[in-house]
């Protein structure tokens, strides 16, 4: 089918695109490019004659329209969006412009376009969301989300993506519109942004930089390989029921500061130190503001209906990872040089601003 991806140049998108070709896919990717967009990350299928790349804002209906024009697609995978909780902390409104509003713009210019085509049953909206919009677990293992957590979002991000999720389930009840959900849990791997805890850690541990975490490192993050996102994503797409939501995890619970001493002894062992050992570096540093204290999937719906589980325990995707941005430094490099990478954001000590 072709396939619609909204934000295909970022981190979770462009491993979607990436996937998408190699299943036989036909792939349209959207995307802005906005400071987290990196092209190089599709560069691997820039040549397909099954993929195309559209420069466009979903902020601007008008140029989505025109995208559904010139393309046609049989289903869309929206996953543009600004993604990072503490710059939402700083500047909450590019979120809601572009989480909120940019998604209500894809979902009516997705209906229109449904519409016009006789309302196909095959056309699908897939809406990509995060575990975030459920709150905060208490530390209690047997407690985890499942698709009937009620929403309690905490931050200007999860706020916003929870409201974009509330938008695609009226689009279908109201409208018919032939939609799938997904809520993910935190997702780490090759092409991540430099300013997320796993490269963050990963590259301030090769520069000798102090490794930042913030508060006590006891919040807990269910870290889920990105490949395996991606073919959860594209199984959701290809066999999930219309109107249902699933939620994707790698049952793979670590606490912040397991999670860099991980890190550490791999990069002991792959890049050893002439003295001392990178957890050294280890630094705590004054805690985001209402972090929330865990997260954690219960993944058994897309388990038992559709057949999907992660392929790699964290300890190996986590190697893989590490494996990835030694032999990448010409991906990551010129990265650090985008306005707000390598700074602290998010303190909440910032002016109120749009
Ligand atoms: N990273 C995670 O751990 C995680 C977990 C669960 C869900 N998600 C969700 O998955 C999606 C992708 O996350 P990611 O980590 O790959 O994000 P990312 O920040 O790496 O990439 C976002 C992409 O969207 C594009 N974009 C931003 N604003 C746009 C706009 N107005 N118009 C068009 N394109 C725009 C950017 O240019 C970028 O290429 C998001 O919707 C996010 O909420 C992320």
């Amino acid at each position: 089918m072709k396939i619609l991806v909204t934000g295909g140049a970022g981190f979770i998108g462009s491993a979607v695109v990436r996937q998408a070709i190699a299943r036989g896919h036909a792939v349209v990717n959207l995307d802005a490019l906005t400071y987290a967009a990196c092209l190089e990350n599709v560069a691997s299928v820039a040549d397909n004659p099954a993929y195309a790349f559209e420069k466009a804002d979903i902020r601007d209906p008008a140029a989505l329209a025109a995208v559904f024009a010139r393309h046609d697609p049989d289903a869309v995978m929206h996953l543009a969006a600004e993604s990072h909780v503490d710059r939402s902390i700083d500047g909450p409104g590019a979120f809601i412009e572009t989480n909120v509003i940019g998604t209500y713009n894809m979902l009516q210019a997705a209906r229109a376009h449904w519409e016009h085509k006789g309302r196909p049953e095959t056309f699908r909206f897939h809406h990509i969301s995060t575990d975030e919009v459920f709150g905060s677990l208490p530390a209690d293992p047997a407690v985890k989300f499942t698709e009937d957590t009620p929403y309690d979002p905490r931050s200007p991000y999860s706020a916003s993506k929870a409201s974009s999720d509330h938008l695609v389930r009226a689009w279908h009840e109201t409208y018919g519109l032939p939609t799938v959900l997904t809520n993910c849990s935190n997702n780490y791997g090759p092409y991540h942004f430099p300013e997320k805890l796993i490269p963050v850690v990963i590259l301030n541990a090769l520069a000798g930089k102090p490794l930042p975490i913030y508060g006590n490192g006891a919040n807990i993050r269910d870290w889920l390989y990105v490949e395996d996102h991606a073919t959860a994503l594209l199984t959701v797409l290809e066999k999930g029921e219309i109107g249902r939501s699933y939620n994707i995890g790698g049952e793979n619970e670590r606490s912040n500061l397991e999670l860099v001493e991980t890190l550490c002894a791999i990069l002991d062992r792959k890049r050893p130190k002439p003295a001392g050992r990178y957890a050294d570096q280890i630094a705590f540093v004054t805690d985001r503001p209402g972090h929330d204290a865990r997260y954690a999937i219960d993944p058994s719906r897309i388990r038992a209906e559709l057949g999907w589980r992660p392929s790699v325990t964290v300890e190996e995707g986590l190697e893989k990872t590490v494996d990835w941005y030694l032999a990448n430094e010409a991906w990551w490099r010129p990265l650090l040089n985008r306005q707000g990478v390598g700074e602290r954001l998010g303190t909440g000590t910032e002016k109120a601003r749009a």
